[in-house]
């Protein structure tokens, strides 16, 4: 039987040995943007989308070790993601994985460019030799485009565009923000999996697959931050709660209320898991990650 804490674990010690060799490691002194780099990317997120690329790598076959820049990458995307959304100008937050956001440790500026340097970071490690020289070009390309189309206008910017005009508005239909949860978050946790999946060398059938899957736990996955929002505990989360509210957001507690947003997030991923069903063994850490998506306290 899989022990998710223990994949977790293992998957997350990879991912951030490859981010101290990029970055360094704390105690040695660095420029200011690569302090805030460093203090956004190295202060314990759930490394959910690296960890989704390397199980979806292991799910078609592939060697999850080839898979690790890209991963990295991810991680990286989001990181921006998040630097940038707690923002004065975005969602005004102090709070971000246990620690004051970067904009308040350092400066709206600061922040500004760290969230910059990681977006580019990830496309020089997407580009680096390290993966030229182990992954046929056409694999490779599809890689970066799948990932840049995710992060960009008609992924998770146009979602974060969509995030910040509602707030104007007095509430979202339904359908409305659906489709806004499935482009802030999905697309990205949608790439991390195709990439992964891409990167293993998938047929057509199973990426397609495995489409299903991601848009599925992308969408609950959302939905699940919206209900930790309402009822999660701040120190456990490491990051404020209420603060949908206090900013008026569409959400799906504010449109279906709690529970019908729980049945909502459970439909969505027992259909992520029937999805998976062309997989054997392989595609374990993936189920277990999709239960684990919205049973999570953080
Ligand atoms: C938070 O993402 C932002 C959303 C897209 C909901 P995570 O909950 O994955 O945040 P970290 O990476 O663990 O901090
Ligand atoms: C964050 O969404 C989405 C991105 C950063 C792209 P939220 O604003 O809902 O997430 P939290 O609650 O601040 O983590
Ligand atoms: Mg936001
Ligand atoms: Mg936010």
């Amino acid at each position: 039987m899989l022990n998710l804490k223990l994949y977790f674990l293992d998957k997350r010690q990879q991912i951030d040995a490859v981010f101290h060799r990029i970055l360094g490691t704390a105690p040695q002194p660095k420029t200011r943007i690569v302090e805030a780099m460093r203090y956004a990317l190295m202060s314990g997120g759930k490394r959910l989308r690296p960890i989704l690329c390397l199980a979806a790598c292991e799910t078609v076959g592939g060697n999850a070790e080839l898979a690790l820049p890209v991963a990295c990458a991810l991680e990286m995307v989001h990181t921006y993601s998040l630097i940038h959304d707690d923002l004065p100008a975005m969602d005004d937050d102090c709070l971000r994985r246990g620690r004051p956001t970067c904009h308040i440790a350092f400066d709206d500026a600061t922040a500004i460019l760290a969230g910059d340097a990681l977006l580019t970071l990830a496309f020089e490690t997407l580009s680096s030799k390290e993966i030229r020289k182990k992954v046929p070009v056409e694999h490779w390309l599809d890689i970066i485009s799948v990932i840049s189309v995710a992060a960009g206008y008609k992924g998770m910017v146009e979602g974060q565009m969509r995030d910040m005009l509602a707030e104007q508005r007095r509430s979202l239909l339904l359908s409305e923000l659906e489709e806004l949860h499935l482009l802030k978050t999905g697309a990205l946790i949608e790439a991390s999996v195709c990439s992964g999946a891409l990167l293993g060398q998938g047929s057509f059938d199973q990426i397609a697959s495995l489409k299903v899957y991601s848009k599925n736990i992308g969408l609950a996955f959302q939905v699940t931050d919206d209900i930790l929002n309402v009822e999660g505990d701040p120190l456990i989360m490491g990051k404020g709660a209420g603060t949908d509210q206090h900013r008026c957001k569409s959400t799906y507690p504010s449109l279906l209320g709690l529970s019908e947003s729980k049945e909502a997030a459970s439909r969505l991923i027992s259909r992520a898991i029937d999805s998976l069903a062309r997989f054997d063994h392989n595609a374990d850490p993936l189920r277990a990650i999709a239960t684990y998506i919205i049973n999570r306290k953080k």
